[in-house]
């Protein structure tokens, strides 16, 4: 799946790259009854809109995305927004060899985890169990399965429970606000949020 990215963004071709940060995400760090600021993992970041918004409102992100070519421009944004964001080129699969030390307290991730094969959707959601601060939340968006060839495979919400086992299911909303271009433009989206028991 990273070179179907790596090809993405080298030709320029990003429907996902919006620039908006989603309701689901400022509702829950700003509306009424906000998260308070803590320590956010920001998976698959790609040019880090989420993660610089983030870290503006005080958390202290570390955001990881396996291209160094949406990364550079994560850097740059982050720049010009006077942000400090730690950014990590690797493998969300690998969390501890990353060094993402345990007890953050918000992770998000949009359209990233139902992209991974088997093997790495094993391993993400068990170090995101493992590192995670009892009563953390997970902000997920995630298309369902679908038979469109190179594109993420989607993922049911039966799977995303089965994997984060130790966390439960707050609210699963469908995605209505974005208007994405592209092949999966009419493939179902949902936005998952569960809680770290
Ligand atoms: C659909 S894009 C979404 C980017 C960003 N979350 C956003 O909302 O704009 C998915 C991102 O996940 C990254 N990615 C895919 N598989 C990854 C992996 N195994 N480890 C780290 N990043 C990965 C891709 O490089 C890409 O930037």
């Amino acid at each position: 799946m990273s070179l179907a990215y790596r090809i993405m963004y080298r030709v320029g071709f990003t429907p996902w790259d919006t620039d908006r940060v989603p309701t689901e995400l400022s509702q829950l760090v700003e509306g009424p009854g906000a998260l308070p600021a803590g320590r956010a993992l920001d998976l698959g970041c790609g040019t880090g809109t989420q993660a610089v918004y983030l870290a503006g409102l005080g958390w202290r992100v570390t955001a990881i995305d396996a291209l160094t070519r949406p990364l550079k421009r994560a850097r740059a944004r982050a720049d010009r927004a006077g942000v400090r964001v730690d950014w990590i080129l690797g493998d969300v699969a690998r969390l501890w060899g990353l060094g993402v030390e345990p007890g953050f307290t918000l992770a998000f991730d949009r359209g990233c985890f139902h992209g991974l094969d088997e093997a790495r959707r094993a391993a993400c959601a068990a170090a995101m169990t493992a590192l995670a601060a009892p009563g953390a939340t997970l902000l997920m968006m995630a298309f369902a399965p679908h038979r469109i060839p190179a594109a993420p495979a989607g993922i049911e919400e039966s799977e995303i429970l089965g994997r984060f086992g130790g966390w439960q299911l707050i609210s699963a909303r469908p995605d209505t606000e974005d208007e994405i271009t592209g092949p999966l433009r009419n493939v179902p989206r949902t936005w998952y949020r569960l809680v770290r028991a």
